[in-house]
């Protein structure tokens, strides 16, 4: 049974295709352009697996190119992955993201009806709930709020699955809403690569402790939290990969009730910068440079899951722990050395 991973080498489509090989018999087959990624991901999948994973290195915003994938394969179901993430980068280039994010994922639904590809999990965000004001933030929390163009892709997205779901006959799509993925595969061999100056803390943690960084800049220590510093919810990314498995499941067992459904992916608890910080610095045993620096601008200042509808629906909890992620992540950051993308 294949199942088409769309950005199978970035850093979540990575971690799902390893659990798929690791722990079914379907065969996995990847759309990545690398816009935002790098072959090499394939050669670190197949060191740990023995599996050579065949990629079609084509743009989701070019239809035509990626009707071939169709014609070659038939798939049960479709993982859709690729899409720009970085929060920054949309407000600088609004039109990129949406012609990346929107247009790909039309284009994929296109050829995913007309080669008749009855299920799809789609990559959301817990950016779909905006600054909640209740916390923890659950499924029946107001979504549709966001705070950026990158937001907006993810909330645009859901209301468009869901037209299309409900009008189909045949579609079934469930958006997977995630939290903050963190943390790398044990074996060390696989992670995040991020591309340039990360965003994020953790990557931006564990080039400053390999020394790619100078200094960890923590944004701002006078927010309403237990500690000053933002309060998150980081969930290891083999658990957001395992979560997509049990997902494929429910759709393929036919037990997703409605057409379109959503679920949050998150470890239910809320963590601080510097506690996050702290963890890393306690479990790995190493130096970290860090001071405090002025609030980045968008960040709300606490947000994390209910995550009991994933257990619920798909018998689904993270296993994980945040020592876990911060050991894994500074693994494979030594593996990696100074480079990135
Ligand atoms: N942070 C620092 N220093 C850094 C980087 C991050 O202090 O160098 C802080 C941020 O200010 C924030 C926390 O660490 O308080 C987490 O920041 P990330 O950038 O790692 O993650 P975000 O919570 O900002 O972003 C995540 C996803 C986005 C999604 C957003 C929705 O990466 O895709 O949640 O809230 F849109």
């Amino acid at each position: 049974m294949k199942i088409l991973i769309t950005g199978g080498a970035g850093f979540i489509g990575s971690h799902t295709i390893l659990e798929i090989l690791e722990h079914t018999d379907w065969t996995p087959i990847s759309l990545d352009s690398f816009i935002n990624s790098e072959p090499r991901t394939f050669d670190r999948i197949k060191d740990i697996t023995g599996t050579e994973v065949k990629n079609y290195a084509l743009d989701l915003r070019n239809l035509e190119d990626c009707r071939q994938v169709f014609e070659e394969n038939e798939f049960a179901g479709i993982l859709h992955f690729a899409a720009l993430k970085a929060v920054g980068e949309s407000v600088q280039k609004p039109l990129l993201y949406y012609q990346n994010n929107i247009q790909g994922l039309l284009n994929l639904i296109d050829l995913q009806m007309e080669y008749g590809v009855p299920h799809h999990i789609y990559s959301s965000s817990c950016t779909v709930y905006g600054s909640a004001k209740e916390l923890p933030v659950s499924e029946s929390t107001p979504s549709g709020q966001a705070e950026s163009p990158y937001g907006w892709t993810k909330v645009m997205s859901e209301e468009i699955l869901k037209d299309i779901a409900l009008s189909s006959e045949s579609l079934n799509v469930l958006a997977l809403r995630y939290f903050n993925p963190v943390g790398a595969h044990s074996s060390g061999k696989l992670g995040e690569l991020p591309k340039g100056v990360p965003n994020n803390l953790v990557p931006y943690i564990t080039q400053t402790a390999v020394g790619v960084r100078e200094k960890l800049t923590i944004h701002g220590d006078d927010y309403e939290t237990r500690d000053g510093t933002c309060l998150r919810d980081y969930i290891h990314v083999t658990d957001i990969a395992s979560a997509h498995l049990a997902a494929m499941k429910h759709l393929l067992e036919g037990k997703q009730r409605a057409p379109f459904d959503f679920i949050n992916l998150g470890s239910g608890i809320g963590v601080t910068v510097k506690e996050a910080v702290d963890a890393f610095i306690k479990v790995n045993q190493v130096h970290l440079n860090y001071a405090i620096g002025p609030r980045r601008s968008g960040d709300v200042a606490a947000i994390y899951a209910d995550n009991t509808k994933a257990l619920s629906v798909l018998g689904w909890k993270p296993i994980r722990d945040l020592d876990e992620m911060m050991r894994s992540a500074w693994k494979w950051q030594q593996e990696l050395g100074r480079q990135s993308l």
